[in-house]
């Protein structure tokens, strides 16, 4: 029979422990809320008070459930007051020695059978269990931010923690709704041990100016179906919490991927904590507010000077696959004309055949007019001969990616194609230039990287390369808006934004998964359930296959040559063995 708790308490109510401190009181237990002076206790109290509000109005909780749920809390500057609590947890900032303080003090205070818990993020349990004299009953109960709201706790069990201590917390977790998943003492544990590289992968990315805040958070929204961008997320986080963690991470493993980025540093220095304060990579209304203002950065007060653009009517889409298919699709119902060329006859019919089915198949649910799919079916023109785009102001090829194929492709389209036509590659992985640098006009030569499916996923990537002229670019943007499409600008590196950004991610947890740190549906219930995010790495992994992520994560690690980026063995040998996911129906499940 596990414990049961019926008074815990709170050392620390700031961004974590105001919200841990509310997922208690929600569930009948009582808390004894903990600050170190009466200022930060009245600003504890207010944030509980704030988040209540905010659910009554919301008709999430009624005005009496409210004030049963303040009455369990009780708000206090003496740690005394912990005496007869069953359980502390402890949500101070992310310092090794005040923890270690804190835990001393507790220790001293509280009954012999108390569990004592603290909400590090990537500090060592087992090193502030021995500021006690029982480190048998510490054990690491990690909260995912917003607590209320994410469903997710990572119990942390030290080589000394008894086993009764860490099955009542799992049990205690249980009861507050949430999912627990026990992992040993390792800093970040699971989720933010993937999560972190990604994060401070992003801020590098801002820090370079390899594109600009917004785009790299409506990168990860749109392309991966993250609830946040990274840079929102680490305002969320806090900068100085996110930074202290690095910091813990980078001197356990010294990967230096983990190296907190720099500019994090200074900010935190210059007080730009993230939402907390106020600002950190975006301004808010207030300390504390979620609620974003424009500042110097955002683009329409920073783009003073509008770029001339190039006029686009006509379309040409060169390949029949996947995403060819898709484009055409995507340019014909924005009521563009757009001649498609394949290399025969049976597969422009195939293409025809296939962007008419799924036109018919948006029409059935309710999705387009019966005029409208007329309208673009209208618009569309197939061949077998590249001359055809003589006069097309855009082309956007989707060969295959071989660059040998890609390179000739453009020989060809800049001896056929009329002066000031822009080409477009949708390459995901090749350098665009090489593309450029295949014809005599390089300044027309431009990226755009749309997602699979290219009818659903709203994201177009522009890739400038070093001669893309900035009115082309302008004009793809201008091209992407009136497609309904969200355009990210970025330089022409090896992943662009969203797959530099997700592959060293998934690899990671490969590498995880390949240590025995913790099983694949762990890390994938920790990553769904603590951040959020729509799948867990090894069903993403699965769906877009094994050798296409290995075949990714080669390029990005031969671009950078950076250690952390080497494709995890694990990885190598299943796709080796033939297990490439779904479509092979092995990878890292199996499907039936
Ligand atoms: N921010 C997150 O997203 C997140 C998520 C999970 C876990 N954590 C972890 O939770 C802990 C708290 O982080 P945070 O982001 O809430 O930090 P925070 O800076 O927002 O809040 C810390 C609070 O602790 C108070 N405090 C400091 N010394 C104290 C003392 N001696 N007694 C009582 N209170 C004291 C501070 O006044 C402050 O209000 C850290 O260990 C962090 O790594 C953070």
């Amino acid at each position: 029979m596990a414990r049961e708790f019926s008074k815990v308490a709170v050392v620390g109510l700031g961004t974590m422990g105001a919200g841990i401190v509310e997922v208690f009181a929600r569930n009948a237990i009582d808390v004894v809320a903990i600050e170190v002076d009466e200022a930060a206790v009245d600003k504890g109290r207010g944030v509980l008070q704030h988040s209540t509000d905010r659910a009554v109005s919301r008709g999430k909780l009624t005005a009496e459930d409210q004030a049963a749920l303040h009455a369990r809390v009780h708000f206090t500057s003496s740690m005394d007051d912990v005496a007869d609590c069953q359980l502390v947890i402890e949500a101070v900032p992310e310092h090794l020695h005040l923890k270690k303080e804190i835990f001393a003090k507790l220790d001293a205070v509280v009954g012999p059978d108390a569990i004592l818990a603290t909400n590090t993020s990537s500090l060592s349990v087992t090193e502030i269990a021995v500021a006690t004299s029982n480190p048998k009953r510490v054990v690491g109960m990690h909260f995912f931010n917003p607590a209320p709201v994410l469903q997710f706790v990572e119990v942390i069990r030290t080589v000394v923690t008894e086993d009764e201590v860490f099955e009542d917390v799992k049990a205690l977790a249980q009861r507050l709704g949430k999912q627990p998943v026990v992992v040993g003492d390792k800093a970040g544990f699971i989720a933010n041990a993937l999560l972190f590289g990604y994060l401070n992968h992003a801020v590098a990315m801002f820090e370079s100016k390899y594109a600009s805040r917004e785009d790299i958070d409506a990168a990860m929204k749109l392309g991966c179906g993250y609830p946040m961008g990274p840079l929102a997320l680490m305002d969320l986080i806090g900068l100085d919490t996110a930074y202290e963690i690095l910091d813990t991470m980078y001197k356990q493993g010294r990967d230096r991927l983990h190296a907190p980025s720099p500019i994090l540093k200074q900010m935190v220095s210059a007080g730009l904590k993230g939402r907390k304060s106020g600002r950190g990579f975006y301004t808010y209304a207030e300390p504390g507010s979620s609620q974003l203002v424009d500042d110097a950065l955002t683009p329409a007060a920073a783009a003073g000077e509008h770029e001339a653009t190039r006029t686009v009517r006509t379309v040409g889409v060169v390949g029949s696959g996947t995403m060819a298919t898709g484009i055409i699709e995507v340019f014909a119902k924005a009521g563009y004309d757009v001649t498609y060329v394949t290399r025969s006859q049976p597969k422009v019919d195939a293409v025809t055949a296939a962007v008419q089915k799924s036109l018919e198949k948006a029409v059935q649910r309710g999705k387009l007019t019966q005029e409208a799919r007329d309208e673009a079916l209208g618009h569309l023109t197939g061949s077998t001969s590249l001359d055809d785009l003589a006069t097309v102001d855009l082309v956007v090829e989707a060969v295959v990616e071989d660059l040998a194929v890609k390179r000739a492709l453009f020989e060809n389209l800049d001896e056929i194609c009329k002066p000031g036509a822009i080409l477009a590659t949708t390459t995901s992985s090749l350098p665009v230039v090489e593309c450029a640098a295949a014809t005599t006009r390089p300044d027309d030569v431009v990226g755009m990287h749309f997602f699979n499916p290219a009818q659903v996923m709203k994201l177009v990537e522009v890739v400038h390369t070093v001669s893309t002229a900035p009115d082309v670019v302008a004009t793809v943007q201008q091209v992407c808006a009136d497609l309904g499409k969200h355009a990210v600008t970025c330089g022409d590196r090896s992943g662009f934004i969203v797959n530099a950004l997700l592959f060293p991610y998934l690899n990671d947890a490969v590498k995880m998964l390949e240590a025995n740190y913790a099983t694949a549906d762990s890390i994938d219930t920790a990553m769904k359930t603590g951040c959020g995010l729509p799948m867990g790495p090894f069903e993403l992994l699965d769906v877009v296959g094994l050798d296409v992520s290995l075949a990714i994560q080669r390029e990005l690690y031969l671009e950078f040559r950076e250690r952390g980026f080497a494709p995890a063995p694990l990885l190598e040998h299943l796709v080796t063995a033939g297990y490439l996911g779904r479509k092979s129906g092995r990878g890292f499940r199996t499907y039936a």
